[in-house]
């Protein structure tokens, strides 16, 4: 099934009570804002999408604030239509690995995209201070869109990309250094959150090459899309491989683009948002502070801007508004499913024991496979499953700092499962892996780190949890663990006494 929109989505997610309207106040404003704790609140609990409807402390008044909506591992699923997560990521994993599922986007003419209900266009008329929905987070410095895909071209090919990256506002936003923003950036101008040096994002690239021809690469930010365009946005594709295709592939139906007016790109037709402009890579600011994924603020980060040339948006549009801290977090999942897809993808294609990869909110990643014991293809195996997820597709395997192997009787969802193989399957000497220079995770405050680049190598630990027959072992005690449908069992018979 394909949603049209992210209204559709919401939609199902309102029918099955998984959204809520609150109309209760609640302050956005930078510095003393509820939002952070908010987000804590709701995702602590599973809590439900939501959607704010009086947000104070906010420039656009009247723009509802979309809050949690992927912030449960069986909302993130239903974006491509599984009440499963591991269905759904099957699914994107056998779409990643098989692009001859991929269905390219189908244009439409611009009079039926409803992307283009209101226009603003012009140098002179774009002021994204007063345009812009601006919300705050914690003690993040600025406000942030966090809500948007961007759509570039490879200046050399024309090969599209397109990647979820956030983007730096600047109305009311605090410099890091203590310095003072000009006041024409918080008009027309956004800091570009992607790291722009090659291989860090595919954007990156289309920035430098651009840069080295000394041109000003085009960009289309779309902001709250069609779920699976989010999805496929957010997948670590090979450089020069199609999202918008992929999210054809997973929703099943081509997804509509439009042609946008001021640059020659195309964006989602049913997004709410549209800004079109220009990657200035010869001006840059320092922004921050930020709140990132690994669960600390980010003091000073120095990215080129954005000019915008042309907004677009839907009548009565909506903002969606997530942030990133200690997890859990909104958009934990639905950043997680294409990482565990892309390494499951990856591995399955070499090794057919590999049964799923689970990878934590704090990036461990948890291999489960089929086998174990005397029934593994051959000695060491759990080390050779290490070396292939450092070594796998994707931009995020390479960058794991723990991997676990364990086998098919370890639940790779529940660390305690984890931890009880670790403790009984593991000698630490003998079943471990230490790689002393991998790539980092960017944002990991313990990696390594040189003046100009941030952090550029990360140690890696690999644990073969897997039992040691043979290596070690002829053989192996039984487990003792009470059998699942026994424990329904006696749940029955005792209902209404325990
Ligand atoms: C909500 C959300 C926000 C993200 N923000 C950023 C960001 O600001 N910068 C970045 O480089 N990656 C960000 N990512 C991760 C990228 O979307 C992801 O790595 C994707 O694969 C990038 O696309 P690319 O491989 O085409 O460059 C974000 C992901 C999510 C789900």
């Amino acid at each position: 099934m394909a949603y049209k929109d992210m209204r559709a989505f919401l939609a199902l997610l309102e029918k099955e009570g998984q959204l809520k309207h609150v109309d209760v106040p609640i302050d956005g404003r930078r510095g003393s804002n509820e939002l952070q704790s908010l987000m804590n609140y709701v995702c602590s609990k599973n809590g439900p999408a939501l959607i704010l409807n009086n947000v104070s402390g906010y420039n656009t008044q009247g723009v509802p604030i979309v809050f949690n909506p992927f912030g449960t591992r069986e909302r993130t699923a239903l974006t491509i239509g599984h009440r499963d997560w591991r269905e759904a990521k099957l699914h994107h994993a056998a779409v990643l690995g098989d692009p001859s599922r991929w269905i390219p986007p189908k244009l439409v003419d611009r009079a039926q995209a409803p992307c283009k209900e209101v226009m603003i266009k012009g140098a002179e008329n774009i002021a994204l201070d007063q345009q812009l929905p601006h919300v705050w987070f914690g003690k993040e410095g600025p406000a942030y869109i966090t809500n948007a895909i961007t759509f570039s071209k490879d200046p050399e090919n024309g090969g599209r990309n397109a990647g979820w990256y956030r983007f730096t506002q600047f109305r009311d936003a605090t410099h890091p250094l203590g310095g003072s923003y000009p006041p024409e950036r918080a008009k027309r101008d956004l800091a570009a959150f992607y790291w722009w040096n090659p291989p860090f994002s595919d954007i990156g690239r289309h920035t430098f090459k651009a840069s080295q021809m000394g041109k000003h690469l085009e960009v289309a930010i779309a902001g709250v899309c069609e779920p699976a365009m989010h999805l496929a946005a957010a997948t670590g594709c090979a450089y020069g491989a199609d999202e918008a295709a992929l999210a054809g592939g997973l929703r099943g139906e081509a997804l509509e683009m439009v042609q946008c007016e001021t640059v020659d790109l195309q964006v989602p037709a049913t997004a709410e948002w549209v800004l079109e402009g220009e990657v200035i890579y010869e001006e840059t600011e320092a922004i921050g502070w930020h709140s990132n994924p690994v669960g600390y603020y980010d003091r000073v980060q120095v990215f080129p801007m954005v000019r915008v040339k042309c907004i677009t948006h839907r009548r009565n549009p909506l903002w969606h508004a997530t942030m990133e801290m200690v997890p859990p977090f909104d958009h934990n999942y639905i950043g997680l499913l294409p990482v565990e897809a892309e390494v499951l993808a990856d591995l399955r294609r070499k090794i057919p024991e590999v049964h799923d990869v689970a990878v934590t909110p704090n990036m461990c990643y948890v291999v489960q496979l089929s086998v174990d014991g005397a029934a593994k293809p051959h000695n060491e195996f759990g080390k050779y499953v290490i070396h292939a997820v450092w070594g796998s597709a994707g931009r995020w395997g390479r960058t794991a700092k723990l991997v676990v192997v364990v086998g098919p009787d370890v639940d790779p969802y529940d660390m305690d499962s984890v931890e009880w193989a670790i403790m009984t399957r593991w000698q630490p000497v003998k079943d471990s892996l230490v790689n002393p220079s991998g790539p980092p995770m960017v944002l990991d405050p313990s990696c390594e780190k040189s003046a100009q680049f941030g952090a550029f190598r990360s140690e890696q630990m690999g644990i073969d949890a897997t039992i040691k027959i043979p290596e070690r072992f002829t053989e192996y005690p039984e487990v003792s663990k009470a059998d699942p449908a026994a424990v329904a069992a006696i749940a029955k018979k005792l209902a209404g006494v325990v």
